[in-house]
């Protein structure tokens, strides 16, 4: 049996400071935190790791079958395991950011991923994070933000994560590889990165993470409350 459950969706461009956003708000409302781009970058990953090209549609198609993807629950928020392994850092590189960005605009790997996000949502509390959980994955979410920054601020962010983790790259690179995934996101066909109609917009270009996390707080308790 269905419990009613509470959802917040939290769509919009890579960088935009949406997952540190949605894990201190899981935080605090002790809602479930899931980073629905891990599936595809997961999806991105085997398919490189097959030798696939990253735009060869009938080869990522060809693989999908076999790809046992599973997201699992652990210390509040969702983990990716891939094959019975669980999954981590090696699917943030720009190599697998790319791969991912290209996966995700084919219909078969939406579909293929489309109930695994959908079921946590119904038996958990959910923030998710992602670029259609308000359109398409959650269209009945309570709470629907669409959070945006230049791309500048995202990528002098998405840089300081990288060096962060160890990854070599140069701010350079990071806001050239940027711009191209949002071209790519938003300028798709299917489930392009566009905000819901109903989404609030959400610009966090001038905020800290403090700031930004406080401002949607407001947000959203005024949505609870009401
Ligand atoms: O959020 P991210 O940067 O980790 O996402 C990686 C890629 O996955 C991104 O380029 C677009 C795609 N994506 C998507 O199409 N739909 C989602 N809900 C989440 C990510």
């Amino acid at each position: 049996m269905n419990k009613e459950t509470y959802k917040i969706a939290l769509d919009g461009p890579s960088g935009s400071g949406k997952s540190t956003l949605a894990k201190n708000l899981a935080k605090h409302y002790g809602f479930v935190y899931i980073d629905t781009g891990a599936l595809y970058r997961t999806i991105g990953l085997f398919v490189s790791e097959r030798g696939i090209a990253s735009d060869d549609v009938q080869g990522i198609i060809s693989v999908l079958p076999e790809i046992k993807i599973e997201m699992k629950l652990e210390n509040g928020g969702g983990v990716v395991y891939l094959g019975g392994k669980r999954i981590g850092d090696e699917i943030r590189t720009p190599l697998i950011s790319k791969y991912a960005s290209d996966v995700s605009k084919l219909p078969e790997v939406r579909a293929f991923l489309l109930e695994t996000q959908r079921s946590i949502a119904r038996e958990n509390n959910v923030i998710m994070d992602g670029r259609d959980i308000g359109t398409v994955i959650l269209p009945d979410a309570q709470v629907k933000m669409f959070v945006v920054a230049s791309s500048e601020a995202r990528a002098k962010r998405r840089y300081a994560e990288l060096c962060e983790k160890g990854v070599e790259t140069t701010y350079e690179e990071v806001l050239a590889d940027m711009k191209w995934r949002d071209a790519n996101d938003s300028g798709r066909e299917i489930a392009p990165a566009v905000p819901a109609p109903d989404a609030i917009m959400f610009d966090n270009s001038g905020l800290s993470v403090e700031d930004t996390v406080t401002e949607a707080m407001k947000i959203i308790d005024g949505i609870i409350k009401k």
